[in-house]
């Protein structure tokens, strides 16, 4: 399947690596296997991620589809997921780690992971890879159903796989099939302290 050109939707305002602008959250796949090796080496970029005082404090459930696991993490999944998910090659489940090793609560696991995660759908792009990342699933049936240590947080979950032909998605998912926008960037920063108002 050959991939849309990012590069036709998406131009940022000033230069930065492509791989940042080339990464983007597509729904077609094909539901061909994805080389065991690839899913590592997502899974190495996710490692190399920093995290408050290093404490590495993320952790990923994943299944390989046609397997009980596969059909298991994406029965938690809701229904407009499940619609485009199906066709995933592995479902991953990202939990963040709230405690410390000394007993003490770690207050950025959310963030940390989340920085994670990025690292993962990044070197996804690189591999020409789809990767997805969902917040609609059920985070108390994953936390029960997956045996979670209570310390663990669900995150999210991430569909990763090939490209695939669009036209099978439904019409609703076809729609949305193209990299999206983004605010301008002077939406998104301001020199100094915010202003009084914007209290
Ligand atoms: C934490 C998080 C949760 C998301 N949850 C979903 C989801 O449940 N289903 C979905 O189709 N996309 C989901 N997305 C994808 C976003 O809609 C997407 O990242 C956003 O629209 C920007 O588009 P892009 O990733 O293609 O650049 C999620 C993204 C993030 C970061």
């Amino acid at each position: 399947m050959t991939q849309l050109n990012v590069k036709d939707y998406r131009k940022p305002d000033y230069p930065i690596e492509d791989l940042l602008f080339e990464r983007w959250s597509a729904r077609a796949m094909s539901g061909e296997a994805i080389e065991p090796d690839q899913l590592m080496q997502a899974f190495e970029a996710a490692r190399w991620a920093p995290s408050a005082a290093n404490l590495q404090d993320r952790f990923f459930l994943y299944a390989y589809r046609d397997t009980p696991a596969f059909d298991h993490f994406f029965s938690l999944l809701d229904e407009g997921n499940q619609s485009w998910c199906h066709k995933a090659s592995v479902l991953i489940v990202a939990f963040s780690d709230s405690i410390r090793a000394s007993g003490k609560a770690n207050k950025r696991h959310a963030f940390d992971t989340g920085m994670a995660v990025q690292n993962l759908l990044l070197q996804c792009s690189a591999m020409g890879l789809v990767g997805h990342p969902m917040a609609g699933f059920s985070y108390e049936r994953a936390a029960i159903e997956l045996n979670m240590p209570e310390r663990f947080k669900p995150q999210c979950m991430i569909a990763i796989g090939k490209y695939g032909d669009p036209s099978e998605l439904s019409e609703y998912n076809q729609g949305r099939e193209k990299p999206s926008q983004r605010k301008p960037i002077s939406e998104i920063i301001h020199e100094g302290a915010f202003e009084e108002e914007e209290k």
